[in-house]
């Protein structure tokens, strides 16, 4: 279902979740070893609101550091900064001249954070920032077919579909095609693909909402890098129930469903095994067990993370190598771009 070429582009947090791994970035990274793919941190993506210049590049790199600590395998796979890479920026400046505004003022997301701090405290980035993400798309997916995107990023997907087509039509043409062009298309029109997840993580407090960074409460989270003492308390103090027995599938009992589930995702046991383990425990005996499989399995990743740290030329190399590489993806595009476009 992939393209030949896959990229993802990840909000520079400087930290991940249990939910984020299990539910995407695991599977994201395993496509590395079927297709070419490319990770890319959103640094210019996260200025739309106000933030802390000191913590931009921080966040940037922990968050790069994070995903190579996770498993992508820089022999197949790519990883660089978004603002490495002017390209992205060029070509947004090129395609907003071909985005009607009206388009722009139409996007939920817009409409609603704008709502909440007000237009004068609102940037122009953040009406404009989907032609960003159009471009960081298309230059890319300039030789792909499908572009993985997030639930909540459709509507900016359709916009970036509209654009492409829009850009062909204003500029495809047939002096496009005298100059060498494909057939008349400058873009191909991707198509969105919601990436295959895997099982959802429900919050540690409720067991209802699905686990997250916006969560006001971080009990209700397990970081990938938190200690072993964090990971047990968080997991001492989870909700649970007073049932007998532990079960899967019972509307009743949420939060035992999804301690299971992430017990079983953890330690890759079939549902089934994990049904006949657990059957007759009680809380007691559970959570011990899903405290050291939890820390068992963070364990790799929190020693590789430490390592990609301490020692900064290494993860600087592999940003750079990245950036060389997406460059010379993007400088295709943007050629083709200038060129029938007049300049
Ligand atoms: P958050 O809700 O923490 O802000 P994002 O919205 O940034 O997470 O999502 C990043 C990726 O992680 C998306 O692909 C999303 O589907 C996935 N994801 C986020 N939270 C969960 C979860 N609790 N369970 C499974 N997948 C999740
Ligand atoms: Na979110």
């Amino acid at each position: 279902f992939y393209g030949e070429k896959n990229s993802f582009g990840v909000q520079p947090t400087g930290s991940i979740h249990l939910g984020n791994y299990l539910g995407a970035i695991k599977n994201w990274i395993d496509l590395q070893n079927t297709y070419e793919t490319l990770f890319f941190i959103v640094d210019l993506h996260a200025i739309t609101l106000p933030y802390d210049t000191q913590q931009l590049s921080k966040a940037t790199k922990d968050t790069a550091a994070l995903y190579l600590a996770c498993g992508v395998d820089t022999s197949k796979a790519s990883v660089f900064v978004q603002s490495h890479v002017r390209a992205h920026v060029e070509l947004m400046w090129l395609l907003s001249s071909a985005t009607p505004i009206g388009w722009l003022n139409r996007m939920i997301q817009f409409k609603e954070k704008s709502r909440k701090a007000g237009d004068e405290n609102v940037g122009v980035a953040l009406l404009t920032y989907p032609v960003l993400m159009a471009s960081d798309i298309l230059f890319i997916s300039m030789q792909s077919d499908f572009v993985p995107v997030g639930e909540d990023q459709k509507q900016h997907l359709e916009l970036t579909r509209e654009l492409a087509e829009r850009v062909n039509y204003l500029y495809g043409g047939r002096k496009w095609k005298k100059l060498g062009g494909r057939g008349g298309a400058i873009f191909k029109v991707p198509e969105p693909l919601i990436p295959p997840t895997g099982a959802r993580v429900m919050s540690l407090t409720d067991g209802l909402s699905k686990m997250s960074k916006s969560a006001p409460s971080d009990q209700s989270r397990i970081n990938l890098l938190d200690s072993k003492d964090v990971i047990s308390n968080k997991i001492k103090r989870c909700k649970t129930d007073s049932f007998p027995g532990l079960e899967f599938d019972n509307p009743e009992r949420p939060e035992c469903n999804n301690l299971l589930s992430i017990y079983q995702l953890v330690t890759s046991k079939t549902k089934q095994e994990v049904v006949e383990e657990c059957l007759d425990m009680n809380w007691g005996t559970f959570k011990p067990l899903l405290t050291d499989a939890v820390i068992d399995h963070l364990h790799p990743i929190q020693v590789r993370y430490a390592e990609i740290m301490s020692d900064t030329t290494y993860l600087d190399n592999i940003l750079a190598e990245g950036a060389s590489k997406a460059t010379s993806i993007a400088d295709v595009t943007l050629n083709n771009v200038y060129q029938a476009m007049g300049f």
